[in-house]
């Protein structure tokens, strides 16, 4: 019972200083029907996450024959190695060289959206800030003492985080992210750079499942097959019992 209770306690304790310590998380509202948006994401993906994070278990003629574009505009538009237009899309980057720069390997992206969720993408592009006693000079509100540069630092802008100091249970100070500030501004303005991080996001979320569309398309037919099946089955099943009963 004692044991019982300790562990209830822990519980308790640490979902609260979980609760504490998340920063909130924005609702991404991507559009995936949106093809223009994918575009547009895509051509962000390729530019500025892409020298680092690989995408392998994508095509580039996959983007093509999705988004609509050519062969031609394929290679122009995305490919910037001597990549083939049916090759995955893969980075040069060694990952033992990876790992001396950033400590750690990024990580492949190509279902990304699945694990972490749009809502926390969204969230976390948005959210570096300052921070003088990290590496690249900054951290993240969602993803504490992050090996990942703010890579949209040119298009965002440099944040600043105010804190909220709180003391929890043991006594221990505790520094809460409440805001992020804009301290100095970047290309893009607020509403600009939140719609590019929505596109971004939206292609992200596409390469988590490139048939989606055509998932949902095919299950409505598949549906209509199954009910006109079905139809066809109880009428023959009455032909076959009519003279049994
Ligand atoms: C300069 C290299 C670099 C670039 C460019 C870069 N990242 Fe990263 N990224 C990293 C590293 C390193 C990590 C691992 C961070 C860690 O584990 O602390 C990371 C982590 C991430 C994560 C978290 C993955 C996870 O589930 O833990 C996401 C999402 C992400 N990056 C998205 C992006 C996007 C989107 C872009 C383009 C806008 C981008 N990154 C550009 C280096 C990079």
């Amino acid at each position: 019972m004692k044991t019982y209770l300790l562990i209830m306690a822990m519980l308790l304790v640490s979902s609260a200083v979980g609760a504490i310590e998340n920063y909130r998380l924005d609702k991404a509202s991507i559009d995936p029907a949106d093809t223009e948006s994918l575009r547009r994401g895509a051509t962000l993906f390729v530019n500025y996450c892409f020298n680092c994070h690989s995408a392998a278990l994508m095509r580039y003629n996959r983007i093509g024959k999705d988004l609509g574009y050519d062969e031609a505009q394929l290679e122009s538009l995305f490919i910037f190695t001597g990549a083939k237009v049916g090759d995955l899309m893969e980075i040069a980057m060694p990952p033992d060289e990876a790992k001396r720069w950033f400590g750690v390997v990024p990580p492949d992206l190509s279902v990304v959206s699945r694990s972490r969720g749009v809502d926390w993408i969204y969230t976390y592009l948005r959210s570096f800030y300052k921070d003088d006693s990290r590496p690249w000079g900054v951290n993240n509100a969602v993803f504490k003492d992050v090996a990942m540069p703010h890579v949209l630092w040119e298009l965002q802008g440099l944040q600043a985080a105010q804190f909220n100091v709180l003391i929890d249970e043991e006594g221990v100070e505790r520094r809460v992210i409440t805001e992020l500030e804009l301290v100095e501004p970047g290309k893009l303005s607020n509403e600009q750079f939140d719609a590019a991080v929505r596109d971004l996001v939206n292609y992200l979320h596409y390469m988590g499942e490139p048939a989606k569309k055509i998932r949902l398309q095919l299950g409505k037919w598949v549906l209509l097959y199954l009910a006109l099946f079905f139809a066809v089955v109880w009428l023959l099943k009455k032909e076959y019992w009519k003279d049994v009963h």
